[in-house]
């Protein structure tokens, strides 16, 4: 047995799916467990660019099965456009398998989606307006429809007409909208249905076996610790749990199955949405990471907002994940700069604090306080070893690994899969 988590240490856009690729060459199977098409994980081989939002970065691998675990939430339109354009790009679907368990982001969930961010106005959370929370709520409130529901036609008719029948009183009555016809949901879904029905299974079982048999098993996060339902900076937050322990819950493994746990740290920061973000630069040193860093959402393309990396973070997603290394991606995006600063800790009503509060009002509150170091200007993006870095990125990353206590195993220094430095083997 080897089982590698791989999470997002910030929030989200780390470079979750170029790592998740480049270490799916030496994995037999890969799996997402939580999220869904909020996510953009982009992956470059070659001169080809792929966007993926719900299919497991591991399908460019013709031989890696890739498992969509039950805690992901499916919109079946977009899942089957995602299949429909890589098989038009010659990728082999065929290795996917999704859960029977997953939960359906049905029309009604993404109208909503939308309807409350707008109504929210200044208070909104800067979804991604997928339907993704309003899936989640209907699962927490045990109204939800799975794929084993979507897949037999007397019980979908029987859920979804149980679910317009409250979902179209609060389009009407709360927001003033049109309500969503039954036939047409049905008839559309029950098509989506007959074209997915070829990958859907138990993947308990699937993995189980894998697991059992020895097999090399990577499990891909979306989001990141930051945008942890729990854990996260709540409110601001996504609706599922990307942390490490994550996995267990969406994808139905036992916690004794997991080896190690890796977290990808961008080597600044980025975050998409609403929600303080102590180190943001809101000055021309942000814009040109931005700029240089092309920080625009995959998904959304809404421009990232930037800021240094805050080592306070990075230490809560260390105790949060049980991380046993970190892999750094976009250093290469730093080069050029006279001065780097790190984020050790926040200045608070007065007092010093090294750990990453609770509460919204006193995050917002914190003043970061820097440790400035001296930057390097050498085009890194070819560099294939640690030792031929500039000794100033080196020592940045040396101080990382101090401030973390946790071992860099992996150097991001460009999008591709040859711009990776491995410092150690991983599965
Ligand atoms: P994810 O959601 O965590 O998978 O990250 P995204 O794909 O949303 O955003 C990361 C972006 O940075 C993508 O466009 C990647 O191709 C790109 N990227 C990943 N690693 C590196 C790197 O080391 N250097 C540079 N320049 N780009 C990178
Ligand atoms: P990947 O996997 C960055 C953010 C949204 C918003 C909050 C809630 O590419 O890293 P949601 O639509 O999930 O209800 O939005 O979470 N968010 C992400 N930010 N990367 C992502 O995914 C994200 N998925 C959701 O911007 O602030
Ligand atoms: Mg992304």
């Amino acid at each position: 047995m080897s089982s590698l988590v791989v999470i997002g240490a910030q929030w989200g856009d780390e470079g979750k799916g170029k790592i998740i690729d480049f270490l799916a060459q030496r994995a037999e199977v890969v799996v997402r467990y939580q999220g869904g098409n909020n996510a953009g994980h982009t992956v470059e081989v070659g001169e080809e660019t792929y966007k993926l939002h719900l299919i497991p970065s591991g399908i460019l691998y013709p031989e890696t099965l890739c498992i969509v675990g039950n805690g992901v939430v499916i919109n079946p339109e977009v899942m089957l456009d995602e299949l429909n354009s890589l098989k038009d790009r010659g990728i082999d679907t065929s290795n996917l398998r999704i859960s029977d368990r997953c939960h359906v982001i049905m029309p009604y969930h993404v109208r909503i989606d939308d309807l409350e961010e707008d109504r929210k106005g200044e208070a909104k959370i800067g979804t991604t307006r997928r339907g993704i929370g309003p899936c989640y709520m209907d699962k927490t409130e045990r109204i939800g429809i799975r794929v084993c529901d979507l897949l037999d036609r007397d019980i979908f008719r029987e859920k979804l007409s149980a679910n317009l029948a409250v979902k179209n009183l609060i389009l009407e009555k709360i927001y003033g909208e049109a309500v969503i016809s039954f036939e047409e949901v049905f008839e559309k879904y029950c098509g989506y249905a007959e074209q997915l029905r070829e990958y859907v299974e138990d993947t308990t079982i699937t993995l189980y076996n894998a697991l059992r048999e020895g097999k090399k098993v990577l499990f891909e996060g979306a989001q990141g610790t930051l945008l942890d339902n729990d854990l996260g900076t709540y409110p601001f937050v996504t609706s599922s749990h990307p942390i490490a322990g994550g996995v267990c819950i969406g994808s139905g493994v036992g916690p004794t199955y997991i080896n190690r746990v890796t977290g990808v740290v961008k080597a600044y920061t980025t975050r998409v949405g609403k929600g303080p973000f102590p180190t943001e630069l809101l000055d021309e040193t942000g814009d040109a990471m931005r700029e240089k860093g092309h920080e625009y959402g995959t998904t959304t393309g809404r421009p990232r907002r930037c800021g240094w990396l805050d080592a306070v973070m990075l230490r809560f997603a260390v105790r949060t994940n049980g991380l046993s290394s970190l892999a750094i991606t976009k250093l290469d995006i730093l080069s050029g700069l006279d001065k780097v600063k790190i984020c050790t800790g926040y200045e608070y009503d007065g007092t010093v604090i090294k750990e990453f509060p609770a509460s919204l009002d006193a995050l917002e509150k914190c003043k970061p306080i820097y440790e400035e170091m001296e930057g390097w200007h050498e085009d890194i993006s070819n560099i294939a070893s640690y030792q031929e870095l500039p000794l100033n990125a080196r020592k940045y990353l040396e101080r990382i690994e101090q401030l973390t206590d946790v071992k860099i195993s992996i150097v991001s220094v460009g999008p591709r899969r040859n711009q990776t430095i491995v410092l150690e083997n991983h599965i």
